[in-house]
């Protein structure tokens, strides 16, 4: 991806446009307000809370800029919390990109630093980047990735139905799902009518919540048998 650009969006936060897709990384609503209120306050955050859990797994599917981790490691560390995170991403960005994103002005010197440091090895193996913080971004395909972990939390942050339908098929949810701990939760920022009759095919039980500034609702989905 070269030439790569990032762009103001209106919380002043910065995203990418990815030619390909058609589409911008994040809501040009505010980048930042949309993660914060999808994947940190609807799913890392409320699950936490109903846990009380002192440490908590997360699997983000499509890591893309990493803004969803940083905003995740500023939280765990201020609440200390164990973290340990996995993102998956097949098109991983060079560190030279990720880093004009300006998201250090987001999260502390410290959760920034680490992120720095530790970027390139995290694409190759699971890496301990504080005494909170486990991470590793897996460079494969969602319906490549195998493990016998399950997650308590998944921030689900593909591309739209529209531009990835693929992302959002009975097949690629039933994959995602597997990974998914009893009683965890699954959020990601769109609901729309495969997403939903899907869920409820493979048993998983959703609902619509508020959704980020710009969006009416946004939709968090819970294992339970
Ligand atoms: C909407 S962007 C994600 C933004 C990202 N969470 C961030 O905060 O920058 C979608 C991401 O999904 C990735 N992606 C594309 N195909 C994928 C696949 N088959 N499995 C997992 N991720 C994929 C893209 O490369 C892109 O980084």
């Amino acid at each position: 991806m070269d030439g790569i650009q990032f762009i103001r969006t209106a919380d002043g936060s910065n995203t990418l446009f990815h030619a390909g897709a058609g589409e911008y990384y994040h809501s040009m609503h505010g980048a930042v307000q949309e993660s914060r209120h999808v994947f940190i306050e609807s799913g890392l955050k409320y699950r936490q809370q109903q846990t009380g859990s002192a440490l908590v797994s997360v699997l983000e599917i499509g890591f893309g800029t990493g803004l969803n981790f940083l905003l995740s490691a500023e939280y765990c560390q201020d609440n200390q919390i164990l973290l340990q995170y996995s993102g998956i991403e097949p098109f991983p960005l060079s560190w030279e990109q990720i880093v004009k994103s300006g998201y250090q002005h987001y999260v502390s010197r410290e959760i920034w630093d680490l992120f720095c440091k530790n970027y390139e090895d995290a694409i190759q193996k699971k890496v301990s980047v504080s005494p909170y913080i486990g991470w590793e971004i897996i460079h494969r395909k969602a319906l490549d990735f195998e493990t016998n972990a399950k997650f308590d939390v998944i921030y689900f942050d593909a591309f739209s139905e529209k531009s990835q339908p693929e992302m959002w098929t009975i097949q690629t949810l039933d994959h995602i799902c597997r990974h998914l701990a009893e009683n965890g939760v699954l959020v990601t920022y769109a609901v729309n009518g495969n997403l939903k009759r899907n869920l409820q095919s493979l048993g998983i039980r959703w609902e619509k919540i508020p959704g980020a500034s710009g969006k009416r609702e946004m939709l968090r989905a819970t294992k339970s048998s």
